[in-house]
């Protein structure tokens, strides 16, 4: 299949030109497109043929439920059976933005949209060519990640033509995603909504607005099964195994560079995904990366997944890579470093003993 490459102003869309995109998911085709987070790979949410062709791209397993985009939150009722107060609160102060609200859905939802769950995942994206295409196509649309299953989400249109070129019937090419990292999941199901999943709106941000939220014990580092059935398989893995390094800085400054001259003198080839502070320190033979600045978090989650990607043909044995405070937007990128590092993990406390 040939996959049409559209160029879009993301501060001025030309509607004519995301008309074709829009044109190909009523059709029932599959459309990459940036929002705010990461780029989505989107469906007619409607159209059950349209979204199994979503997991068979992406090689998803299907039990793992997509989100359905909106441009309107009038839209809502349609899609949910119920609407709990706090929910209306949520998306009133937070959409649009990056923010997935969890409800009871209706009937108008297919079963092949939520892997068979009563619940339906819903947003509406700040971003305006996100916006502007899904008003055009005039449906919900299913969008996962436009990443090859398992691999780190695409911020940026070649990312997604490297993982879904040939599979998929466009790519809107918007340029670089502003957030980097993916929508904060809350299932507004529960009496107390819990988050599901960190993302672009901050723990602090619902606290704020909410008074009180849970965190799903999966997050917490409980060997419980997570209810965002994405959030259970091996995530936005580089190619070579990672090792997370997590700790106060004075510990990581000092053990990172130690353990790549510790690999480095073993022969290995070793890569290094760390900190603009923490590149200099680095012995000379390391493959780094850095992602940004520990002085600006929001930088870090805007190039996470570049930096992850980057090592892929670089061929190293093994990247040590550097955890930053989880603190604000910390949260969401910390729990995507950790599931990008499986369970390689060295905790400052358990260094040395
Ligand atoms: O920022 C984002 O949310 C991006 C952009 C494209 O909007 N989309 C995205 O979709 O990250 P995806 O499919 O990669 O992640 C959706 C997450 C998964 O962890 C999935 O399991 C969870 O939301 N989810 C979807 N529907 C759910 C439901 N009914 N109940 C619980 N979790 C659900
Ligand atoms: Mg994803």
């Amino acid at each position: 299949m040939h996959t049409e490459l559209i160029l879009i102003d993301k501060d001025n869309p030309d509607l004519a030109l995301l008309e074709q995109g829009a044109s190909i998911l009523r059709k029932g085709g599959l459309v990459a497109f940036p929002t705010e987070t990461v780029y989505g790979l989107g469906a007619n949410g409607l159209d059950e043929r349209a979204v199994r062709n979503i997991y068979q791209a992406k090689g998803r397993p299907s039990d793992n439920p997509l989100i359905l985009h909106i441009a309107d939150i009038r839209e809502v009722p349609k899609l949910a059976a119920e609407i709990p107060a706090n929910a209306k609160v949520l998306m009133e102060t937070f959409w649009p933005g990056p923010l997935t609200v969890i409800l009871k859905r209706t009937k108008a939802v297919p079963d092949v949209v939520t892997g068979g769950l009563d619940s339906v995942a819903i947003r509406l994206p700040s971003a305006a060519v996100a916006r502007e295409l899904i008003a055009l196509a005039g449906v919900p649309v299913a969008a996962p990640s436009a990443n090859t299953s398992g691999r780190p989400s695409p911020t940026n249109a070649a990312d997604v033509l490297h993982d879904l070129k040939g599979k998929i019937e466009a790519v809107v090419d918007g340029g670089p995603c502003d957030i980097g990292v993916e929508s904060t999941v809350v299932d507004c199901t529960t009496p107390v909504p819990t988050i599901l999943r960190p993302g672009g709106i901050t723990l602090e941000q619902l606290v704020e607005v909410l008074g009180e939220v849970e965190l799903d014990k999966a997050l917490l580092g409980a060997n419980t099964v997570p209810r965002a059935p994405g959030m259970k398989y091996t995530h936005y893995a580089p190619v070579a195994p990672m090792t997370l390094l997590e700790g106060r800085y004075e510990f990581i400054r000092a053990a990172l560079p130690q353990r790549a001259a510790e690999a480095l003198a073993l022969g290995q080839r070793v890569g290094a995904l760390v900190s603009e502070e923490t590149l200099p320190l680095l012995p000379s033979g390391v493959v780094a990366m850095s992602y940004g600045s520990r002085k600006r978090p929001e930088e870090i989650a805007a190039n996470l997944y570049t930096a992850l990607r980057f090592f892929d043909d670089k061929n190293v044995d093994l990247i040590w890579g550097e955890g930053i405070p989880e603190d604000g937007i910390g949260l969401a990128v910390m729990n995507r470093m950790r599931k990008a590092a499986g369970q390689r993990i060295v905790k400052e406390e358990k260094f040395g003993d």
